[in-house]
């Protein structure tokens, strides 16, 4: 079995913010949970390096696009190990690989009789990098997402025979009910179809900075379709991930993709522009697009532009990257908007991380060394614990396979709760207190030591380190998912470990 995940690729036109974190996490949790379930895994993200929105900046900038595209390509690649994401590859569309592999791809839907010169007149955002149909502008001819005035262009360039796939786009959608999820998104995306499709320009007379279009030299490739292409164009050159013995075929190991997630800024060009591309190149199409909602602050969604910023940054040097991967996937539902804000953050941490699973690792370890020397009684996991937990690594799976991130990290919680009602209810410490109650003061402390790993395999894709460190002060280093069945572990002896997440962080010094 082999899962590809992406992530969109980023506009080096900034620095990152919390928004491109969020998928970046998002695509991490979904490539450690395959990893958990022993496939081959490859998990791609990357930096949007053409196009206006970079050469625009760059040039207000007094710099030129490619030294501004190297800084914040740096930032982005950095900001992966930070948030403790596990990509395999770092695609940037300036790697020569992947111009000369868009050059192909593109000038074979040229062969394929899908590209004509033609000229395009209207309106276009030139930080979305997006031609606007009449019905997607603003009052005062502004762009719905960046609020900036919208130029008018008109320029001769070559076209994408868009309107040619009017009928297969239909009948995928057709076929496919699942391929674009949530369902508002997949009726937001047919709607588009649905309203008729016109040609869009593939390639730009007037911009310099991009892949310059092989039969043209005067022409560039329009950014979008430069940019999609890396979703295909990487396998041909990133190096084998873990696993995957070196030199191997990636293209043939993992296309197509199994997820692309996006948000819904960029829907149109992943679910009708990619798939009909694809079509006109006769490659096969990605299984699944997800599309994830805003981080929204005070409602307006979150963007370098808008300067309503929440730095990632501040936020993991002061709580640790899997306090904010655990808040973002836990606290905005996964698909929906959601605002984000300190004083939420700060209540899910302290509330969630810290009381209910920081205490229960706490207290579980410290009654197994305080009442039994460090040793886990060796047995049977309690009936009544084990059925509230039967089933739940496929129920986490189930929901992991459909994107619903947060709906698998709420099953897990359940767990971390009943756990901690199962503490309440058994009160080890009355039972030590009663030396007839030996066994059952067993039975409650290895159930425990039991529950709390197992909760712990499942939590490890939201929580890396964290869990790592738990897994580590309980001996259990399996991370399989076939693990995170109650009672697939044997657990001997727990050891000490520091707070997992300490209430006493300081705010970070400004
Ligand atoms: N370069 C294009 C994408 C090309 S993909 C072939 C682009 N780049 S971007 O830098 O603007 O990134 C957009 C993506 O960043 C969104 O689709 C989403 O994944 C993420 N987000 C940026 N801001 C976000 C929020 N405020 N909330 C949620 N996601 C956010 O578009």
């Amino acid at each position: 079995m082999s899962f590809y995940v992406t992530t969109p690729i980023y506009y080096v036109n900034a620095a990152p913010h919390l928004g491109h974190a969020y998928t970046t996490i998002a695509a991490d949790v979904m490539a450690r949970h395959h990893r958990q379930r022993g496939e081959e895994v490859f998990f791609l993200t990357g930096t949007d390096e053409h196009g206006e929105p970079v050469a625009d900046a760059a040039h207000a900038l007094g710099i030129e696009p490619q030294e501004l595209a190297d800084r914040n390509a740096e930032r982005f690649k950095a900001l992966a190990p930070q948030l403790e994401v596990s990509n395999d590859f770092f695609i940037r569309t300036t790697d020569p690989q992947h111009e000369a592999k868009v050059q192909e791809v593109l000038s074979r839907v040229r062969e394929n009789g899908f590209v004509y010169m033609g000229t395009y007149e209207g309106w276009y955002c030139p930080r979305c990098a997006d031609f606007k149909a009449d019905s997607e502008i603003d009052e005062g001819n502004r762009c719905p997402i960046h609020h900036i005035e919208l130029t008018r262009e008109q320029e001769d360039n070559y076209f994408f025979r868009l309107s040619a796939f009017q009928e297969r786009l239909e009948e995928l959608y057709a076929e496919r009910e699942d391929w674009v999820a949530p369902r508002t998104r997949y009726n937001e995306a047919l709607s588009f179809i649905r309203s008729g499709l016109r040609d869009v320009p593939l390639t730009r007379h007037k911009l310099t900075w991009g892949v310059p279009v092989p039969w043209d030299e005067e022409h560039v490739f329009y950014v979008w379709f430069d940019a999609l292409l890396n979703y295909y164009s990487a396998l041909s050159y990133a190096p084998s991930p873990e696993g995957v013995p070196a030199g191997s075929d990636l293209t043939a190991t993992f296309w197509p993709a199994n997820h692309h997630l996006i948000a819904k800024d960029i829907l149109r060009f992943h679910t009708v522009y990619w798939p009909a591309l694809l079509m006109a190149a006769e490659l096969e199409l990605p299984e699944h697009i997800f599309v994830h909602g805003y981080l929204l602050m005070e409602g307006e969604k979150m963007s370098k532009s808008l300067g309503n910023v929440l730095d990632p940054f501040a936020v993991i040097e002061r709580f640790g990257a899997d306090a904010l991967r655990f808040y973002l996937m836990r606290d905005v539902p996964f698909g929906q908007d959601g605002s984000v804000s300190t004083t939420s953050f700060e209540l899910r941490y302290e509330s969630e991380l810290a009381n209910e699973l920081g205490n229960l690792a706490s207290r579980t370890i410290a009654m197994i060394a305080q009442f039994r020397q460090g040793t886990v009684p060796p047995g049977e996991v309690d009936p009544v614990l084990a059925e509230d937990f039967t089933g739940l690594p496929a129920r986490v799976a189930g929901h992991i396979d459909r994107a619903e991130l947060t709906l698998a990290l709420d099953e897990i919680w359940q767990r971390v709760r009943r756990l901690n009602r199962y503490v309440e209810e058994q009160a080890p410490w009355r039972l030590a207190k009663d030396d007839s109650r030996g066994e059952d003061l067993d039975s409650v402390l290895r159930s425990l030591a039991e529950g709390l790993r197992a909760v712990t395999v499942l939590l490890w894709p939201y929580l890396p380190s964290s869990a790592e460190r738990l897994l580590g002060a309980l001996g259990a280093s399996d991370l399989s998912l076939a693990s995170a069945e109650l009672g697939a572990g044997a657990i001997e002896r727990v050891s000490p470990i520091d707070s997992l997440f300490p209430k006493d962080t300081q705010p970070a010094a400004s």
